[in-house]
């Protein structure tokens, strides 16, 4: 059965050459989406996992903390995200993460973040179009497997570029498109412009997926309403992995939700394969920061907090999780 015209549904979606299980992804967020975090991510559901940006300039220059980032785990189907404001340099940096193994490379042309933005990088790419598409030119030129790029709706409020940059992106070899629907001015927060969304998804042929403010099936169908293939996630995945496949059960009438349990046990997962990547201390400090997102709302989550904060010890970070619901 063709599910290719029923604009609201769970489905396989093909980029470029790559078919992808589900139109539901894990979107790139720095500092979150290392190799232990997609595992639970994929595991959770996701048709697609992308790493953290990587610099193209550190890889240039041989930096290994941006070469590790490159690394994925056995049998991984990932899109590795670079960021950078030179054409050669994000061609060298595509080579090396296909060398690593990547599926799909996928630019960063959304960051805001200064540091990001100050060297050309980034959001900054959306005001300087015709450098914005020599770069996709640049790294689809530079590999066989697909490039994909990541954006936003545009810079400000008042001035949409997502449908001009989303018809650069395809002619200059793009395979899809993430779109984040909120202005590069808003950072991470405040509404999605869905219009914007829409003018954008519908200027192109490539899947865009739509991005920003998903926290439950409602929120995938109101992209996929507006023209787009799919959909990321980023922040609402972090304290719950599992929420790709709750949000494709819900398209199907069905109803898996996690329970409390379920997701601390995950968090626990999580810790121990942070230690797998890094060693038990590294990756304790790795995971620390996100430990506010997956014990909120718990009873006693603010003083759990306080004291992951001084952990060291996988044992003892275990303890602590156990003592919450178990
Ligand atoms: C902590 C954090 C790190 C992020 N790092 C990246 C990144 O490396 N590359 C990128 O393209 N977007 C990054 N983003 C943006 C996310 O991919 C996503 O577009 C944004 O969080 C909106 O989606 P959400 O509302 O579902 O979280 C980051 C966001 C957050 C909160």
């Amino acid at each position: 059965m063709s599910f290719d015209n029923v604009p609201s549904s769970i489905r396989p979606v093909k980029i470029g050459n790559v078919t992808v299980k589900n139109n539901l992804a894990l979107a790139p967020m720095a500092g979150i989406t290392n190799s232990a975090f997609r595992r639970l991510a994929a595991e959770g559901g996701a048709g697609l996992v992308v790493t953290e940006m990587v610099s193209a300039e550190s890889i240039k220059y041989g930096n290994k903390k941006s070469f590790k980032m490159l690394e994925l785990y056995p049998g991984e189907m990932a899109a590795v995200q670079v960021f950078g404001a030179d054409p050669a340099s994000m061609a060298l940096a595509a080579r090396a993460a296909a060398d690593y193994g990547a599926a799909i490379i996928d630019i960063n042309a959304g960051c805001p973040v200064k540091k990001v933005t100050r060297n050309g990088a980034g959001s900054a790419l959306m005001g300087n179009p015709v450098l914005f598409g020599r770069i996709i030119e640049a790294a689809a030129k530079a590999v066989k497997i697909p490039v994909t790029v990541k954006f936003r709706v545009g810079l400000r409020p008042g001035e949409i570029c997502g449908p001009e940059l989303a018809k650069i992106a395809e002619s200059s070899g793009a395979a899809a498109i993430t779109l984040h629907g909120r202005y590069a001015s808003a950072m991470h927060s405040g509404p999605v412009d869905m219009d914007a969304v829409a003018a954008s998804a519908a200027a192109v042929k490539i899947p865009v997926y739509g991005n920003g403010g998903i926290i439950e099936a409602a929120g995938v169908k109101a992209f996929l309403e507006a023209g787009c293939k799919g959909a990321a996630i980023g922040r609402a995945s972090v304290y719950n992995p599992m929420i790709f496949r709750e949000i494709e059960s819900a398209f199907s009438g069905g109803k898996i939700s996690v329970s409390e349990k379920d997701r601390l046990a995950m968090f626990l997962r999580f810790l121990r394969l942070n230690a797998e990547l890094y060693g038990e201390e590294k990756g304790l400090s790795a995971a620390r920061k996100l430990a506010g997102y997956w014990l909120k709302g718990l009873p006693g989550a603010a003083s759990a907090r306080m004291r992951f904060m001084t952990l060291t010890k996988l044992a003892e970070a275990e303890e602590l999780v156990n003592s919450l619901v178990f």
